[in-house]
């Protein structure tokens, strides 16, 4: 098997699997195992691509902001910086992170659906562009502080437009019974809506939605587009406030495995502005500046995940299990979603895959799985095992359990590594602990 899901990922003359051309058995030795290699041209050839799709659908003023839950460490905001992006966080660590990167704080957008009041000041004092308010008390806590200070802030409303995709119900966020935002259908959002006009320390810009992540269908982003469109005419004619700023949130779906569809990024943006300015059209209302919010799309598929064998265990007539020396202290997306992915036995890469199996972490849990059923050459001790499309949420859901450090990041920069975020020491682990 040589056609990969990474487009990135090939095989050698000696039957290794390269990524971006590099010999991948070689950074594992190298840099060691669990290692995450990310490729850095991928990642900027699909900025480049929102960048350029959004300036070409809804025109200039239009901006992708980076999802920084994806995958949040100094580097990647740098290059987000260098490519023009603006970005997203929900946490004050987040916030830090982005601030210690030296990134304009004025293209980022905070979000959370439970802000405290020191979040909100921090924020406030880093000079955060925009604020996306989620509910009342923090709209009530953004005027007050922001007043304090002697600020007038920028303020998007989190609203639910009530739309169900079709993807995992741990992140699907756009149904009126959401933990985010205030439905259109029950009446609260016009009630936030008036609450926020009514703010001195507050400067409403306009409105957020954010239906899910891992989505592959158009339709339930279109629907939300007009829904939100139709938000903005109604509040128009109730209110006479006219939205300048409208942000759609993330969540195109990602191809982990090929029997994933591609999704067409440009073809997507392009229907959104279609229906999105027939609406403005009908309705004689201006089409706002957008804002969307990729994560996944811009990281998942620039980045995977080396390791190492240990056993292979093999239960007649059940099943055989391939242990590794990571898991889901890198990678908890199999435990927290049954997320597919695929995996290749890197230094016999262009072997055929036939052996049925496993693969378990090396955490003390049965549940500690990244894959099951999944199909490899058969691999024995000491094989080095890539996991494909590791880039999103697996390092920013990364964590120490079982005190085991995280891996590093290494990135790929036109056929260089470079190491963008060392290995954790045992020291790391005791840094805390007095
Ligand atoms: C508010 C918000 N914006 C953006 C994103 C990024 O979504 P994705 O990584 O699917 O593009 C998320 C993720 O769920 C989110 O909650």
């Amino acid at each position: 098997m040589t056609d990969f899901v990474m487009d990135s990922c090939s095989v050698n003359e000696k039957g290794h699997l390269t990524l971006q051309g590099l010999d991948t058995v070689e950074l594992a030795k190298e840099y060691g195992t669990p290692l995450m290699l990310m490729d850095e041209n991928k990642i900027r050839s699909i900025c480049r691509l929102y960048k350029s799709s959004m300036a070409e659908s809804f025109g200039q003023d239009s901006v992708p902001l980076f999802a920084s839950k994806a995958l949040s460490f100094k580097g990647i905001y740098r290059i987000m910086a260098e490519e023009g992006l603006g970005c997203d966080a929900v946490s004050p660590g987040e916030l830090y992170t982005i601030n210690a990167s030296g990134f304009d704080m004025g293209k980022v957008v905070f979000h959370g659906n439970n802000k405290t009041d020191e979040d909100i000041r921090y924020a406030l004092e880093l000079g955060v562009g925009r604020f996306v308010v989620d509910n009342t008390e923090e709209l009530e806590a953004v005027n007050r502080i922001a007043s304090e200070l002697g600020k007038r802030q920028k303020v998007l409303l989190r609203i639910t437009p009530g739309i169900d995709p079709h993807t995992h119900k741990a992140v699907a966020t756009g149904r009126v019974d959401s933990k985010f935002g205030s439905a259109i259908a029950t009446g609260m959002a016009e009630s936030i809506t008036r609450a926020a006009l009514e703010c001195k320390g507050v400067e409403l810009t306009g409105f957020h939605c954010h239906i899910g992540s891992q989505i592959f269908e158009i339709q339930p982003f279109v629907d939300a587009a007009s829904i939100m469109m139709e938000y903005i005419s109604d509040i128009k004619s109730k209110t006479g406030f006219i939205a300048s700023e409208l942000n759609l949130g993330g969540g195109f779906g990602v191809r982990y495995v090929k029997e994933h569809p591609h999704f067409d990024y440009a073809g997507a943006i392009a229907e959104l502005a279609c229906a999105m300015k027939k609406i403005a059209e009908g309705h004689g209302i201006p089409l706002p500046a957008v804002m969307m919010e990729p994560g996944r799309s811009i990281v998942a598929a620039a980045g995977l995940t080396l390791y190492t064998v240990g056993s292979v265990k093999e239960i007649p007539d059940m099943k055989n299990y391939v242990s590794i020396d990571g898991g889901m202290t890198d990678n908890p997306r199999y435990a927290l979603y049954q997320s597919q992915y695929e995996a290749v036995v890197a230094n016999r890469a262009a072997e055929k895959a036939e052996y049925v199996c496993s693969i378990a972490g090396r955490c003390c849990e049965s549940g500690d799985l990244i894959a099951e059923n999944i199909r490899l050459r058969k691999p024995v001790k000491g094989d080095i095992l890539a996991v494909l499309v590791t880039g999103a949420y697996n390092y920013s859901m990364a964590s120490n359990y079982n005190r085991i450090p995280r891996p590093p990041i290494v990135m790929i920069k036109d056929g260089k590594p470079y190491v963008a975020v060392r290995r954790e020491s045992f020291e790391d682990l005791v840094r805390n602990d007095m």
